[in-house]
């Protein structure tokens, strides 16, 4: 499938915004965010031409498109950093963050699970937020951000009308912050994230790049809390919207192992979701998500696993339906509009994932066996939503005529985007009609502007919200667990959902994993 195709699909799914994962040139080490070079495209993927004709294309069909900016850290093998290790004077050395000698005490435990410091030939050591393939760029270095905003600048000089800044809240370090302890590493976002002195790099970013016009801005900005929103995504703030992790990472302890699972309740989810639903809609506007690439498949995070194969289809409509209509931005990511759950790996020799590969070792040397260590990466790995996507059944799901750089998906194998289209209630065809009712109804004011509240249904497996304008709402409820229950709640007309409706006035129960939308 051409560009062209791809770009007629993302148009009749309703998509009008396109973030595009890096695709810069890149050794691959972490999936594209660690860039050799920020004006070349990566042979694998194309060509610049091609690059020019996608953005072409999308604004011919009125798709905004959305590039990844990986601005925390580059490739090890970008230009900059290899001459910073070849010369000790030249001027790159001081567009990363070099040290002699470390003090052991200090020793902070990268995203990834190592050490966030690495040791070149001349003895000294870099430091690395994330994978030592991916040394951070020194931020205090004025001739460096200059460096950065020419780049922007060239980007969006080619029509792009966004990013998605990557791990921005990172920029800032503060090495003197760290307390100096003895037992064991310490999570590198003590000293390195959402620190003093971000604000004013972050503005000047702005400033001298997007801020000239307008551009959507998306963040993933860990670290920020309520508290700092107005300042993030507030009236003058850095960015348009940030993207929130409470949720998303219910199932795992912020800087743990994975083989420390976390015990979580729909009740917890459910206080998570609309606590930041409520903060953000004071101060300004949400990002969305379930899934994107550094999260295993929704359907298999959320839901028991018994009840995976007999319920698939209706779980991922129900989790659609409860995302979608939230107040902010829907992100969809690729695959998810079909309902794909989670592949199996049965060796870490089958994963490509940087972190899951750091996962493992450090599973492994906190005394985890081999099979709760792959239990763990079975359980969060990020390459479960990076397979190859799922076009038709043709060899490698139509993705390619080569053999991917990865296994294709071992369990959710019938899927496919041409199967889909043809079965009239697949979930596809349910995105569908979400993406048409949000944007191009009656009722796109409300599923838009409207205002969020939570409505309590005393069950502890719904989840239900109203979304309203004015003396106009439309209401909204998932179940989330096996159970049905009863709700009784009054229904003008159902819009949407993932059962057999009828024309019920009452709803008086919502069953196993159905989720309904009503006026
Ligand atoms: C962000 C990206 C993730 C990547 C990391 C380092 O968290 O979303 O995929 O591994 O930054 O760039």
């Amino acid at each position: 499938m051409g560009i062209a195709k791809k770009i007629s699909y993302l148009k009749s799914l309703g998509v009008n915004v396109l973030w595009i994962c890096p695709f810069y040139q890149s050794p691959m080490k972490d999936n594209g965010y660690d860039v050799s070079d920020y004006y070349a495209i990566d042979p694998q993927y194309g060509t610049m031409e091609d690059m020019d004709y996608l953005i072409q294309r999308a604004k011919a069909e009125n798709i905004k498109v959305i590039l990844d900016l990986v601005l925390n850290h580059t490739s090890d093998q970008h230009l900059w950093f290899k001459q910073a290790c070849a010369d000790k004077n030249s001027k790159y050395r001081d567009y990363y963050i070099f040290k002699d000698s470390i003090d052991n005490a200090a020793d902070l435990r990268n995203v990834f699970g190592g050490s966030t410091w690495t040791q070149i030939a001349d003895g000294s050591w870099y430091f690395h937020t994330f994978a030592e393939e991916q040394p951070d760029l020194n931020w205090d270095n004025p001739e460096l951000r200059q460096e950065i905003y020419k780049m922007i600048n060239w980007w969006i000089d080619k029509g792009i009308s966004g990013f998605r800044m990557d791990a921005i809240t990172y920029i800032k370090k503060n090495f003197d912050t760290i307390e100096s302890q003895s037992d064991g590493r310490i999570d590198v976002s003590k000293c390195c994230l959402n620190q003093p002195g971000i604000d004013e790099l972050l503005q000047e970013l702005k400033e001298q790049t997007y801020g000239r016009d307008e551009f959507f801005i998306v963040a993933e900005a860990p670290g920020v809390s309520e508290g700092d929103l107005e300042r993030y995504i507030g009236e003058n703030g850095h960015f348009s919207a940030i993207f929130d992790f409470s949720y998303t990472d219910i199932d795992i302890f912020p800087g743990g192992a994975w083989s420390d699972q976390r015990n979580w309740s729909i009740e917890e989810f459910k206080q998570k979701l609309f606590k930041n639903q409520y903060a953000v809609q004071k101060i300004g506007w949400a990002a969305n998500y379930l899934e994107n690439h550094d999260q295993p498949r929704s359907i298999n995070k959320y839901f028991s696993k018994d009840q995976l194969l007999s319920y698939h289809e209706k779980m991922a409509k129900a989790l659609g339906t409860l995302f979608f209509f939230l107040k902010g931005t829907p992100f969809i990511y690729q695959g998810e509009e079909l309902g794909i759950g989670n592949t199996i790996f049965r060796d870490i020799s089958e994963v490509d994932d940087v972190n899951s590969v750091g996962q493992y070792a450090r599973c492994i040397s906190e005394g985890c066996s081999h099979e709760a260590a792959m239990e763990a990466i079975n359980r969060r790995s990020r390459d479960h939503a990076r397979l190859p996507m799922q076009w038709n059944n043709e060899q490698y799901y139509g993705f390619s005529k080569e053999k991917p750089w990865i296994a294709c998906n071992q369990v959710y194998t019938d899927i496919s985007v041409e199967q889909e289209t043809k079965q009239a209630d697949s979930v596809l065809n349910y995105y569908k009609r979400m993406i048409h009712l949000r944007q191009r109804s009656e009722y796109s004011d409300i599923l838009i502007y409207g205002d969020i509240a939570e409505v309590d249904t005393s069950n502890e497996n719904v989840i239900c919200y109203r979304r309203f304008t004015g003396n106009k709402e439309i209401y909204v409820a998932v179940n989330m667990g096996e159970q049905s229950c009863s709700l009784n709640l009054e229904a003008n007309e159902i819009l949407l959902g993932n059962y057999e409706m009828g024309n019920r006035k009452m709803i008086q129960n919502i069953r196993a994993y159905e989720a309904i939308v009503w006026i």
